[in-house]
């Protein structure tokens, strides 16, 4: 984890668990159809909301985060309605990892990648490590779905923080079916105020 401490990751993630679902995500899971039990990561998964999201849509989740009391806070969020307590937790379909993304060996196979506003909170050394293990958990056909920060975000230059230049966006998906490249480049609301934002909103497709 960066800078941001267990008790600012605590409070954004308790702010989130109202909010609708991420567009890049609700987009993604329209295009990769009904999930009928395939695996889905969610990477930096915060409050769950995503998670759940994928839950709903029949995917089998394997959420991570490294924020102490994460399994507690995605808990309530995926079972917010009873029926969903019995559909994934009784049919097994969620698991919690509390990890820093940085020291993972690998990630299980999946069907689709997710992850929203996290990957940037990574170093780049360790963004660089962590690139291929998601890549290679791509099965065939498989679909990516990642919020990435762009080099003229307000925070770019943040140590220990990644921020990325459009070629080397589109390099992390080359070999990959481009679906959605699509960059933001405005000030916005952010958790504490306006700030200016670059984001990059990708979705591809593993070929096969
Ligand atoms: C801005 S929040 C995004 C959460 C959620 N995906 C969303 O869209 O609301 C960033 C999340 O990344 C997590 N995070 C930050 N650094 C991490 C790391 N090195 N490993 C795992 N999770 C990390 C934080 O705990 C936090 O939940």
């Amino acid at each position: 984890m960066t800078g941001r401490d267990a008790r600012h990751w605590a409070d954004y993630n308790d702010a989130q668990a109202g909010r609708a679902v991420r567009e890049l995500c609700g987009e993604v899971i329209a295009l990769a159809g009904p999930g009928e039990g395939r695996t889905a990561i969610d990477l930096g998964c915060g409050a769950g909301v995503e998670t759940r999201a994928l839950l709903h849509a029949g995917w089998r989740v394997h959420a991570i985060d490294s924020a102490p009391g994460t399994p507690e806070r995605v808990l309530a969020t995926v079972t917010d309605h009873a029926e969903d307590l019995a559909a994934t937790l009784g049919g097994g379909r969620l698991t919690i990892e509390v990890a820093d993304l940085a020291t993972l060996d690998r990630l299980p196979p999946a069907g689709l990648v997710y992850s929203g506003y996290s990957l940037q909170y990574l170093a780049p050394d360790d963004f660089a490590r962590l690139w291929p293990l998601i890549r290679e958990s791509l099965r065939p056909g498989a679909w990516l779905a990642v919020t990435l920060l762009g080099d003229r975000d307000e925070w770019a230059g943040t140590p220990g923080e990644t921020f990325l230049a459009e070629p080397a966006v589109r390099g992390l998906v080359d070999g990959l079916d481009l679906h959605r490249l699509t960059e933001e480049d405005a000030d916005g609301p952010a958790f504490g105020g306006t700030k200016h934002w670059h984001v990059f909103h990708v979705i591809a497709r593993a070929p096969g």
